[in-house]
């Protein structure tokens, strides 16, 4: 009986734990599309997000990539609060870059 009580509480917060995550994506790319594509399509045309997989795309590594949103952050004059950042950067990583965090 206990095991089955383990069993339904872990499930219940994995499940938690990946519905988090997705409403972490869906707010990111929210955030992303309201602020972020403007630039991003003057460079590179079609939705703007040619430039997350275009062949000389600059971002390698997982750091880089939350530095390259602070920087663009800071480009648009925006205080965005950490988590605001966090949520783009998992968009961004879970769509486009796909590095291992
Ligand atoms: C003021 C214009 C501008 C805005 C607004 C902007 N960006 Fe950028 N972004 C750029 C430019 C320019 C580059 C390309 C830099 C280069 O090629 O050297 C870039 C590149 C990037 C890259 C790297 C692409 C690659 O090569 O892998 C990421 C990631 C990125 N931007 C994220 C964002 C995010 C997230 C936002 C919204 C918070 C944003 N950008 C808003 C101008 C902008």
């Amino acid at each position: 009986m206990s095991r089955l009580l383990t069993y339904i509480s872990l499930t219940g917060s994995l499940f938690f734990i990946a519905l988090s995550a997705q409403a972490d994506i869906n707010n990111g790319k929210e955030l992303h599309d309201s602020n972020c594509t403007s630039c991003h399509i003057s460079i590179q045309g079609g939705d703007g997000t040619g430039i997350y997989t275009r062949e000389n795309k600059r971002i390698e590594t997982y750091p880089a990539l939350i530095k390259q949103v602070k920087r663009c952050r800071d480009s648009l004059g925006m205080q965005w609060p950490e988590n605001h950042i966090n949520d783009v950067v998992k968009y961004l990583n879970s769509n486009f870059y796909k590095f291992k965090e």
